[in-house]
């Protein structure tokens, strides 16, 4: 990474491609090598909250709920510092700058032994679902990239949820850290931006940039809420009960138990082994909204999002 090479490592949510945050070339590198757009920002993940502190302006909320969550699956939009040393391509320009600091101990060694910021996106070429594991990294990545560091399967299996403490604090987009437990941190509701990708206005500058219609998408159709499973279709499940049609040879299980956050950790591998069985679609069943599911639903929503959203407003 200090040459300006590109590393993918895995953080507590899942896989990420860092790059030096400074190094301009490198962050290029970065998007091309992931085929991200560059108006689409990066996180900047740094070791600790003093060191974030040298890079963005933090507002009596930012320090409550960095005080609370970090290290952990929260990233921060804040106003940069003056003089912050991210490259303005990492950053996509804005006068924001996107913060975390992940608890693996892969990660924080890494930040520790390089002792800059990192920008790491998820490890995944743009559009595709994000990696749990180094193979799936490998599977996108592989010969555009220097290394992985294998440290098994990410724990959370879902990306960080996103906050923005500008002004009242926004919530970007759901992830491994549920919406009720950031608000009991608040002490108040948490406002949303709009999660229904096709009623996003993809002309207008978001605020999140490549969040609207982000798709996390696999080849085949996906179609929620499934009551009854076609023969045509694979089936995510969650829960004990089999849905009626249902072939248990296309079938993945999300969690027997109907437990949300071992869902979380099996959501994207196992969207990646059902796409591999070819089916035309796959049929998802219902999953609850509290908790985890606000960011389990959040995904699986883009992913069933019609491609043509695609072309608008483009993937990370
Ligand atoms: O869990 C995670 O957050 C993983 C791991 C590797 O840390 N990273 C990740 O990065 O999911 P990425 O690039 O796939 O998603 C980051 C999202 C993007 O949708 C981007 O638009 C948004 O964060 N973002 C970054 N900087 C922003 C900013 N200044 N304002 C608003 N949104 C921003
Ligand atoms: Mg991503």
């Amino acid at each position: 990474m200090r040459a300006g090479g590109l590393v993918a490592f895995p953080t507590e949510t899942v896989y990420g491609l860092g790059a030096d945050a400074q190094n301009a070339l490198a962050v290029a590198k970065l998007y091309e090598a992931k085929g991200r757009p560059a108006f689409n920002p990066l996180i900047a993940h740094v070791e600790n909250l003093a060191a974030a502190e040298a890079l963005a302006i933090f507002n009596a909320d930012a320090y409550r709920l960095a005080r609370q969550f970090w290290p952990g699956p929260l990233t921060l939009v804040l106003p940069k510092q003056p003089g912050c040393p991210v490259s303005d391509l990492a950053t996509a320009g804005l006068g924001t700058i996107a913060l975390r600091v992940p608890d693996h101990p892969a990660a924080q060694a890494i930040l520790k032994a390089f002792g800059g910021a990192v920008v790491a996106p998820s490890a995944n070429c743009s559009g595709h679902v994000s990696p749990t594991t180094a193979d799936h990294v490998m599977a996108d990545l592989a010969g555009r990239i220097e290394l992985v560091i294998d440290g098994g399967p990410t724990q959370i299996g879902l990306e960080s949820t996103i906050i923005a403490c500008l002004d009242e604090p926004v919530l970007l987009r759901p992830g491994g850290i549920a919406r009720e437990d950031v608000e009991a941190v608040l002490q108040r509701p948490l406002a949303s931006l709009p999660h229904d990708p096709v009623s996003a206005d993809a002309d207008e500058a978001p605020l999140a940039p490549g969040l609207l219609a982000q798709h996390y998408a696999p080849r085949a159709e996906v179609r929620l809420d499934a009551r009854q499973i076609n023969p045509d279709e694979a089936l995510l499940a969650f829960g004990p009960d089999l849905l009626p049609g249902a072939d248990r040879a296309k079938t993945l299980n999300l969690s027997p138990t109907g437990d949300l956050t071992e869902a979380a950790a099996n959501l994207f591998g196992h969207l990646r082994h059902l796409d591999a069985l070819g089916a035309a679609r796959i049929a998802v069943a219902p999953i609850p909204a509290h908790g985890l599911g606000e960011a389990i639903n959040d995904r699986l929503r883009r992913a069933a999002a019609p491609a043509s959203l695609d072309a608008k407003v483009s993937a990370s």
